[in-house]
């Protein structure tokens, strides 16, 4: 029985704050104890004295490997999932794509081809469901079964993954029928399509005409929309990438009204806005993402919404594009930019700072980026806390550390950083995932094909 002792940190999970040795046996947490309370032994002891001992993060959005508008997302599984245990996420949901006429299946089939023995931590998937049909809906069930719980639907980019209103409402009926969590990317897509045309046509090509022509106005509508349509197939709905405000709102209106509608939020929304898609010449080509940056306005709207629950999770919709090379395809064109950005190894440190500037509690930091999206997603409490019976993905944080977010120190394959130069405080020091130690003290121990697969339940909140 491999045993690893944990001794002197603070445990915080989501619901509270504890002084506690942790003891793990066999990739699992079997107990926590008073600070020395227990004569405990292990093979392995790490000190935690005045660091915090956090459950590995849940980032419930990323793309790795993703084809997007004729190139591919630059992680691969290998050094994305790798980059993700460098800052304390343990556990991905990844997003497999169906193709346009191809089947469900074989989506999930190349995506398990592209993660099978290649992953540092454990990963999920949701499916992207880009081509809506009868034979399409009939493989919902069979995925469901193969852990694969929830399903992303597009009302924008048409001609690639868009869906009308018609296939989403009967997506959202099929989805409810089975159990599954319908997720949407809530934009007017053929809407900001005209003004894409009508920008391009005014010789309005820089990136930062990609922030104003995907008008908040559009999602926001969007977003109403596409709570109507779950409304009407009885259908819970989680909308991703919340950035407007006014999208927000619509969120809130619905979860005031008692209905299943649950929404993210990205980093990106909450530290980055439209001033850096309007960096001089075509560094803003750097924050292209949609839904899109937005005025810094947007923010204060977003951190309260994260305080009030009206947005439960905090993911990254990692999805990076080089600077050299992919961005550049949108050179002369907003529109061909490449659509994400990277982040999967921020995003706890990026929480944290939340935390060091009180816009959130230490507690309310783990909810967001560990429990809520494990519970969200049907992983809860094998993922996401610290309690006996939990996988041992556990993170020893130093609170107290201050770190400069770069690309030349990063480990996201991608040549720029969005948070280049940024100063956070609070640092990853250990990283264990069901026991194994992935790093400690910048010492890199992880291994590809250590992750494995997880099937998950239906959404906890539910
Ligand atoms: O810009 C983004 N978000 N790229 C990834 C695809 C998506 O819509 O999530
Ligand atoms: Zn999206
Ligand atoms: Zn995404």
């Amino acid at each position: 029985m491999a045993r690893t002792l944990i001794t002197g940190g603070l445990v915080i999970t989501a619901a509270e704050e504890t002084p506690a040795d942790v003891l793990v046996e066999d990739g699992k947490v079997v107990a926590l104890a008073r600070h020395g309370s227990q004569n405990w032994t292990a093979e392995q002891v790490f000190d935690a004295s005045g660091r915090y001992v956090v459950p590995g993060g849940v980032d419930a959005h990323t793309h790795m490997e993703m084809p997007f508008g004729g190139t591919r997302a630059s992680d691969t599984f290998a050094t994305g999932t790798r980059a993700a245990a460098w800052g304390g996420t343990t556990t991905i949901v990844d997003f497999a794509v169906q193709t346009r006429g191809s089947s469900l299946r074989a989506g999930l089939d190349d995506w398990h081809a592209k993660a099978d023995g290649n992953c540092a931590v454990d990963y999920a998937f949701h499916m992207i469901v880009s081509d809506v049909s009868e034979p399409v809906l009939r493989e919902l069930p069979g995925l469901v079964g193969e852990g694969v719980t929830s399903f992303k639907l597009f009302m924008a980019y048409p001609g690639v993954f868009y869906s009308d209103d018609g296939q989403i409402l009967r997506a959202m009926q099929r989805a409810a029928d089975v159990g599954a969590l319908t997720m949407v990317h809530a934009e007017n897509g053929p809407a900001i399509d005209v003004l894409v045309e009508q920008a391009l046509a005014k010789g309005e090509t820089d990136p930062r005409h990609h922030g104003e022509v995907r008008r908040a106005l559009l999602e926001a509508e969007a977003t109403h929309r596409a709570i109507q349509l779950a409304r009407v197939a009885g259908a819970p709905l989680y909308v991703v990438h919340v950035s407007a405000r006014e999208a927000l709102a619509e969120l809130a209106a619905a979860r005031d009204l008692g209905l299943p509608v649950f929404g993210e939020t990205c980093p990106q929304y909450l530290f980055l806005s439209t001033d850096n898609l309007a960096e001089p010449g075509f560094e803003g080509a750097k924050y292209v993402c949609s839904t899109p940056l937005r005025p810094k306005e947007h923010q204060a709207a977003l951190w309260r919404g994260l305080r009030t629950d009206d947005l439960q999770v905090v993911s990254t919709d990692h999805c990076p594009f080089c600077f050299k090379g992919q961005k550049e395809l949108g050179l002369g064109d907003f529109s061909k930019i490449p659509n994400g950005l990277p982040g999967v190894e921020h995003r706890m440190d990026l929480l944290h700072q939340a935390v060091v500037e009180g816009r959130i509690s230490r507690r309310r930091w783990i909810e967001l980026a560990c429990t809520a999206p494990a519970r969200m997603f049907g992983l809860h409490p094998r993922k996401g806390t610290v309690a006996p019976g939990s996988d041992a993905d556990l993170v020893i944080y130093d609170p107290h550390a201050v770190q400069t977010l770069s690309a030349a120190t990063h480990h996201m394959n991608v040549d720029y950083s969005a948070y280049e130069g940024r100063t956070v405080t609070g640092r990853v020091e250990t990283v264990l995932s069901r026991g194994e130690v992935l790093l400690d003290r910048g010492d890199y121990l992880g291994r590809p094909g250590h992750g494995a697969f997880l099937p998950r339940s239906a959404c906890q909140y539910l």
